[in-house]
């Protein structure tokens, strides 16, 4: 008897198929939704070889409001995870139009869905670059929210309001945002990883594909930001650390626990990380030296964010395992292997 059946909307992305197998590991029945705009079907087998479960995908896309309302005609779902949104910061800067339709309207449709089942628990994908240029780090989840440094961030920011003023009007929508950070490295099992069907852009991915060939360089965006040597701070956090976070997320959506609706989480580690300790991380850990750059600022950057993640330990008792070099090293296997 499972937990529960689970739609994961996006389910075949890197975030988004990590969290499968948690999901299935935990003892949860899972359906996946996804066009593979950045993902590939392959990763299927990867979770069958991890889970021994083949997970059925839907090759829908969900900003189609008929194809996502047949989907939840067809299934009775206990609750749902909501990842399938485009997610460069770079990108959505020139392509802003492509991240409003996409990003809003797949969640106005999933919400859509989700609410005629008998059970409405969503787990909304949110990101920390609504925080902007924060005043105060580590941030907290009270940190005030400032002006978006993009179309990505902004439509973030669009889709937490969407769901503050839903459950607002229909309370028995349980909704939990999750602000993640810098999500990175691979499944420890090396059968799962960062494969997008679209070039990476994200710093660890693009490391990676220089430290195997598959990329000359890599161009460090700004080394003159106001920061302990010059280059932006994030806080990367391990992938299967996130995908277990919203198990965990589920199952407190789940108990009825819920004291605030929707309630709201940081899931980073609360390490501030630069570009340059990154780079000089992955050396350490592969014994390989990097071919990089200094280039100009990339626009649409925070200079830093960072977490408190205590929120998150607390009321879901999420306790990360992995550190940068188990991300480097993960990313690197994978890298290798793909
Ligand atoms: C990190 C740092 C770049 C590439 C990500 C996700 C977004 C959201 C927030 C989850 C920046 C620098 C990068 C390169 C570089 N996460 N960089 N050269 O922009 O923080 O956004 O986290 O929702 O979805 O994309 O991540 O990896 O693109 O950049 O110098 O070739 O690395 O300038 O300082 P970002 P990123």
């Amino acid at each position: 008897m499972s937990k529960g059946k689970i739609l994961v909307a996006g389910g075949t992305g890197y975030i988004g198929s990590h969290t499968v197998v948690d999901l299935i590991e935990n003892g949860f029945e899972v359906v996946s939704a996804d066009n593979y705009h950045n993902s590939k079907a392959s990763v299927l087998d990867g979770i069958e070889a991890i889970t021994g479960v083949r997970v059925v995908n839907h090759t829908i896309d969900l900003a189609d409001p008929v194809a996502t309302a047949q989907l939840f005609e067809k299934h009775a779902f206990d609750g749902a995870i909501h990842f399938a949104a485009y997610k460069s910061v770079g990108e959505s800067v020139d392509r802003p139009l492509e991240y409003y339709r996409n990003n809003l309207n797949s969640l106005l449709n999933v919400i859509d869905g989700l609410r005629k089942q008998k059970k409405s628990n969503l787990v909304f994908s949110s990101s920390c670059s609504v925080y902007g240029n924060a005043d105060e780090l580590p941030v907290t989840e009270a940190t005030p929210r400032k002006e978006a440094e993009s179309p990505y961030a902004r439509t973030k920011q669009m889709g937490e309001d969407i769901l503050y003023d839903f459950c607002g009007r229909y309370p028995d929508f349980a909704a939990v945002l999750l602000r993640y950070f810098n999500p990175a490295g691979a499944h420890p099992s090396g059968k799962i990883g960062e494969d997008a069907a679209n070039p990476a852009s994200n710093l660890v991915p693009v490391i990676t594909e220089v430290g195997a060939g598959k990329r000359e360089k890599l161009t460090v965006f700004g080394d003159d930001y106001d920061t302990r040597d010059g280059s932006c701070v994030r806080d990367y956090i391990h992938v299967a650390d996130l995908a277990h976070a919203h198990t965990l997320a589920l199952e407190y959506l789940m108990s009825g626990k819920q004291t605030e609706n929707p309630a709201l989480f940081n899931l980073g580690i609360g390490e501030g990380l630069t570009v340059l300790e990154a780079i000089h991380a992955f050396e350490r850990v592969s014994g390989k030296s990097l071919n990089y750059e200094i280039g100009p600022r990339r626009p649409g950057d925070v200079v830093a964010v960072y977490a408190d993640r205590s929120k998150a330990t607390e009321v879901l008792g999420w306790k990360p395992r992995f550190g940068v070099d188990d991300i480097m090293r993960t990313a690197w296997n994978w890298e290798e292997k793909r």
